[in-house]
Protein backbone atom coordinates (compact mmCIF):
# COMPACT_ATOMS: atom_id res chain seq x y z
CA UNK A 1 0.00 0.00 0.00
CA UNK A 2 2.92 2.39 1.06
CA UNK A 3 4.59 1.88 -2.25
CA UNK A 4 1.41 3.15 -4.27
CA UNK A 5 1.10 5.91 -1.95
CA UNK A 6 5.08 7.27 -3.17
CA UNK A 7 4.06 6.00 -6.75
CA UNK A 8 6.04 3.45 -7.09
CA UNK A 9 4.52 0.24 -8.94
CA UNK A 10 4.58 -2.96 -7.91
CA UNK A 11 6.66 -5.01 -10.03
CA UNK A 12 4.59 -7.85 -10.33
CA UNK A 13 2.12 -5.34 -12.08
CA UNK A 14 4.13 -5.07 -15.07
CA UNK A 15 3.07 -6.53 -17.84
CA UNK A 16 5.25 -8.46 -20.57
CA UNK A 17 4.63 -7.60 -24.08
CA UNK A 18 5.33 -9.67 -27.26
CA UNK A 19 6.51 -6.55 -29.51
CA UNK A 20 6.13 -8.30 -32.78
CA UNK A 21 2.76 -8.60 -32.33
CA UNK A 22 2.03 -4.83 -32.51
CA UNK A 23 0.54 -4.65 -36.14
CA UNK A 24 3.11 -2.28 -38.38
CA UNK A 25 5.75 -2.03 -35.63
CA UNK A 26 9.06 -2.60 -37.18
CA UNK A 27 10.70 -5.19 -35.58
CA UNK A 28 14.43 -5.59 -35.69
CA UNK A 29 17.23 -3.31 -37.37
CA UNK A 30 19.32 -4.49 -39.93
CA UNK A 31 23.08 -4.66 -38.83
CA UNK A 32 25.20 -4.39 -41.10
CA UNK A 33 27.73 -7.05 -40.85
CA UNK A 34 31.28 -5.68 -41.53
CA UNK A 35 33.73 -7.73 -43.51
CA UNK A 36 37.23 -7.01 -43.80
CA UNK A 37 36.84 -6.61 -47.55
CA UNK A 38 34.76 -3.53 -47.04
CA UNK A 39 37.79 -1.79 -45.32
CA UNK A 40 40.00 0.26 -47.60
CA UNK A 41 43.84 1.50 -46.51
CA UNK A 42 45.59 4.25 -47.13
CA UNK A 43 49.07 5.19 -46.93
CA UNK A 44 49.37 9.18 -45.21
CA UNK A 45 53.16 8.51 -45.52
CA UNK A 46 56.22 5.56 -45.14
CA UNK A 47 55.05 5.04 -41.64
CA UNK A 48 51.40 5.98 -41.27
CA UNK A 49 48.25 4.28 -42.28
CA UNK A 50 44.41 4.84 -42.91
CA UNK A 51 41.78 2.79 -42.72
CA UNK A 52 38.61 3.44 -43.83
CA UNK A 53 35.08 2.00 -43.61
CA UNK A 54 31.86 3.05 -44.77
CA UNK A 55 28.62 2.18 -43.02
CA UNK A 56 25.50 2.48 -45.29
CA UNK A 57 22.75 2.68 -43.19
CA UNK A 58 24.16 5.77 -41.01
CA UNK A 59 25.80 7.25 -43.98
CA UNK A 60 28.60 8.20 -41.98
CA UNK A 61 32.44 6.59 -42.55
CA UNK A 62 34.66 5.61 -39.94
CA UNK A 63 38.71 6.03 -39.81
CA UNK A 64 41.25 4.50 -37.91
CA UNK A 65 44.79 5.91 -38.28
CA UNK A 66 48.47 3.10 -37.48
CA UNK A 67 51.72 4.91 -36.89
CA UNK A 68 54.65 2.27 -37.00
CA UNK A 69 57.97 3.32 -36.10
CA UNK A 70 60.12 1.95 -33.16
CA UNK A 71 57.01 1.88 -31.47
CA UNK A 72 53.63 1.61 -32.69
CA UNK A 73 50.42 3.61 -32.05
CA UNK A 74 46.73 3.36 -33.19
CA UNK A 75 44.82 6.48 -33.35
CA UNK A 76 40.87 5.86 -32.18
CA UNK A 77 39.95 2.10 -32.00
CA UNK A 78 36.20 2.27 -33.48
CA UNK A 79 33.82 0.41 -31.98
CA UNK A 80 33.92 -3.51 -31.27
CA UNK A 81 32.77 -4.64 -34.41
CA UNK A 82 35.11 -2.40 -36.48
CA UNK A 83 38.07 -3.20 -33.76
CA UNK A 84 37.60 -7.01 -34.86
CA UNK A 85 37.68 -6.53 -38.31
CA UNK A 86 40.37 -4.39 -38.13
CA UNK A 87 42.37 -6.65 -36.06
CA UNK A 88 44.00 -9.05 -38.67
CA UNK A 89 44.80 -6.06 -41.17
CA UNK A 90 46.73 -4.26 -37.98
CA UNK A 91 48.59 -7.84 -37.18
CA UNK A 92 49.52 -7.95 -40.85
CA UNK A 93 50.75 -4.47 -40.97
CA UNK A 94 52.69 -5.09 -37.65
CA UNK A 95 54.04 -8.72 -38.13
CA UNK A 96 55.55 -9.55 -34.71
CA UNK A 97 55.78 -5.80 -33.76
CA UNK A 98 53.60 -5.05 -30.59
CA UNK A 99 50.82 -2.16 -30.81
CA UNK A 100 52.11 -0.62 -28.13
CA UNK A 101 49.58 2.94 -27.49
CA UNK A 102 45.97 4.32 -28.76
CA UNK A 103 45.23 7.82 -28.82
CA UNK A 104 41.49 8.24 -27.61
CA UNK A 105 40.21 11.50 -28.35
CA UNK A 106 37.24 11.10 -26.25
CA UNK A 107 35.28 8.64 -25.03
CA UNK A 108 32.62 7.17 -27.41
CA UNK A 109 32.27 4.02 -28.73
CA UNK A 110 33.69 4.96 -32.40
CA UNK A 111 36.83 6.20 -30.57
CA UNK A 112 37.99 2.77 -27.92
CA UNK A 113 34.66 0.58 -28.31
CA UNK A 114 37.23 -1.93 -29.51
CA UNK A 115 39.76 -1.21 -26.61
CA UNK A 116 39.80 -4.78 -24.98
CA UNK A 117 39.80 -6.50 -28.35
CA UNK A 118 43.17 -5.04 -28.63
CA UNK A 119 44.37 -5.14 -25.15
CA UNK A 120 43.68 -8.78 -24.87
CA UNK A 121 46.09 -9.36 -28.72
CA UNK A 122 48.54 -6.49 -27.26
CA UNK A 123 48.66 -7.20 -23.19
CA UNK A 124 51.48 -4.31 -22.86
CA UNK A 125 49.00 -2.21 -24.59
CA UNK A 126 48.13 1.64 -23.33
CA UNK A 127 45.78 4.75 -24.00
CA UNK A 128 46.62 8.33 -24.02
CA UNK A 129 44.00 10.37 -23.52
CA UNK A 130 42.79 13.60 -21.48
CA UNK A 131 42.26 12.95 -17.57
CA UNK A 132 38.28 12.89 -17.61
CA UNK A 133 38.46 10.05 -20.59
CA UNK A 134 40.59 7.94 -18.55
CA UNK A 135 38.25 7.79 -15.33
CA UNK A 136 36.24 6.98 -17.63
CA UNK A 137 38.14 4.05 -19.30
CA UNK A 138 38.59 3.36 -15.58
CA UNK A 139 34.41 3.58 -14.53
CA UNK A 140 33.85 1.89 -16.84
CA UNK A 141 36.69 -1.19 -16.29
CA UNK A 142 38.01 -0.81 -19.74
CA UNK A 143 41.45 0.11 -18.63
CA UNK A 144 43.05 1.61 -14.91
CA UNK A 145 46.73 1.94 -17.25
CA UNK A 146 46.01 5.11 -19.11
CA UNK A 147 48.73 8.13 -19.76
CA UNK A 148 47.33 10.84 -19.14
CA UNK A 149 47.64 14.18 -21.29
CA UNK A 150 46.72 17.53 -19.98
CA UNK A 151 45.78 20.01 -22.80
CA UNK A 152 48.67 21.56 -24.70
CA UNK A 153 50.97 18.86 -23.23
CA UNK A 154 53.34 16.73 -25.49
CA UNK A 155 54.20 13.22 -25.80
CA UNK A 156 57.93 12.23 -26.99
CA UNK A 157 58.80 8.60 -27.02
CA UNK A 158 61.43 7.06 -29.02
CA UNK A 159 60.55 8.65 -32.86
CA UNK A 160 56.88 9.75 -31.79
CA UNK A 161 56.39 13.57 -31.13
CA UNK A 162 52.92 14.49 -30.20
CA UNK A 163 51.30 17.93 -29.21
CA UNK A 164 47.97 17.60 -27.80
CA UNK A 165 45.10 20.36 -28.28
CA UNK A 166 42.34 20.62 -26.06
CA UNK A 167 38.66 19.59 -27.49
CA UNK A 168 36.08 19.63 -25.05
CA UNK A 169 33.40 17.29 -26.22
CA UNK A 170 29.67 16.16 -25.91
CA UNK A 171 27.86 14.87 -23.93
CA UNK A 172 28.92 17.19 -20.68
CA UNK A 173 31.70 19.46 -22.59
CA UNK A 174 34.03 17.01 -20.84
CA UNK A 175 37.87 17.76 -21.97
CA UNK A 176 38.80 16.01 -24.81
CA UNK A 177 41.65 15.99 -26.82
CA UNK A 178 43.20 16.51 -30.62
CA UNK A 179 46.52 15.18 -31.50
CA UNK A 180 49.25 17.14 -33.47
CA UNK A 181 51.60 14.57 -34.90
CA UNK A 182 54.79 16.48 -35.20
CA UNK A 183 57.22 14.12 -37.29
CA UNK A 184 54.45 13.60 -40.19
CA UNK A 185 52.72 17.21 -39.77
CA UNK A 186 49.45 15.62 -39.37
CA UNK A 187 46.68 16.67 -37.32
CA UNK A 188 44.10 13.54 -36.32
CA UNK A 189 41.49 15.94 -35.92
CA UNK A 190 38.91 13.21 -34.41
CA UNK A 191 35.25 14.62 -35.03
CA UNK A 192 36.29 18.20 -36.24
CA UNK A 193 36.30 18.59 -39.79
CA UNK A 194 33.92 15.58 -39.65
CA UNK A 195 32.24 14.64 -43.12
CA UNK A 196 28.84 12.94 -43.64
CA UNK A 197 28.38 10.51 -46.34
CA UNK A 198 30.58 8.31 -48.34
CA UNK A 199 34.15 9.35 -49.30
CA UNK A 200 35.03 8.50 -53.32
CA UNK A 201 38.80 10.16 -52.93
CA UNK A 202 39.85 9.78 -49.52
CA UNK A 203 42.74 12.74 -50.34
CA UNK A 204 41.20 15.54 -50.59
CA UNK A 205 43.10 18.49 -51.34
CA UNK A 206 42.76 22.17 -49.46
CA UNK A 207 44.70 24.87 -47.77
CA UNK A 208 44.79 25.59 -44.17
CA UNK A 209 43.31 29.04 -44.69
CA UNK A 210 40.43 28.07 -46.12
CA UNK A 211 40.18 24.87 -43.70
CA UNK A 212 40.09 27.13 -40.39
CA UNK A 213 37.59 29.11 -42.37
CA UNK A 214 35.11 26.09 -42.36
CA UNK A 215 35.49 25.80 -38.73
CA UNK A 216 33.05 28.69 -38.43
CA UNK A 217 30.52 26.21 -40.44
CA UNK A 218 30.60 23.20 -38.18
CA UNK A 219 27.01 22.50 -36.71
CA UNK A 220 29.25 20.77 -33.76
CA UNK A 221 31.40 23.16 -32.18
CA UNK A 222 30.40 26.25 -29.98
CA UNK A 223 31.96 29.58 -31.27
CA UNK A 224 34.25 29.83 -28.82
CA UNK A 225 35.38 26.11 -28.99
CA UNK A 226 35.63 27.35 -32.99
CA UNK A 227 38.23 30.18 -31.91
CA UNK A 228 40.01 28.15 -29.59
CA UNK A 229 40.43 25.76 -32.37
CA UNK A 230 41.33 28.00 -35.07
CA UNK A 231 44.57 29.86 -33.06
CA UNK A 232 45.39 26.35 -31.95
CA UNK A 233 45.25 24.70 -35.57
CA UNK A 234 46.63 28.12 -37.31
CA UNK A 235 49.97 27.90 -34.92
CA UNK A 236 51.11 24.28 -36.54
CA UNK A 237 52.63 23.40 -39.64
CA UNK A 238 49.69 21.23 -40.70
CA UNK A 239 50.35 19.27 -43.95
CA UNK A 240 47.15 16.62 -44.00
CA UNK A 241 44.17 16.95 -41.73
CA UNK A 242 43.20 13.08 -40.98
CA UNK A 243 39.36 13.33 -39.20
CA UNK A 244 37.49 10.69 -37.79
CA UNK A 245 35.11 10.53 -40.32
CA UNK A 246 35.40 11.44 -43.91
CA UNK A 247 38.31 12.23 -46.17
CA UNK A 248 41.28 13.20 -45.33
CA UNK A 249 42.56 16.80 -46.29
CA UNK A 250 46.20 17.56 -47.68
CA UNK A 251 46.65 21.34 -47.25
CA UNK A 252 48.89 23.14 -49.72
FE1 LIG B 1 32.94 11.52 -31.02
FE1 LIG C 1 33.86 10.07 -33.99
Amino acid sequence: MWLSNIGFTRVDSFKAFELSKFKGLKTGIRITKLKSENMKTLKLSESVYQFHIYIAPINLSFNTYLIVDKETFLIQTGDRMQTQMLLPVIKEVLGEQPLDYVFISHFESDECGGYKILEQQYPNLRPLCSEVTARQLRGFGISDNAIIQSPDSTFQSNNLDFKFIPYPVQMHNWMGLILFDKTHSILFSSDVYLQRGEVKDNMVISDLQSQLEALNNDPFLSSELKIGLQKSFSELPISIIAPGHGACIKCL
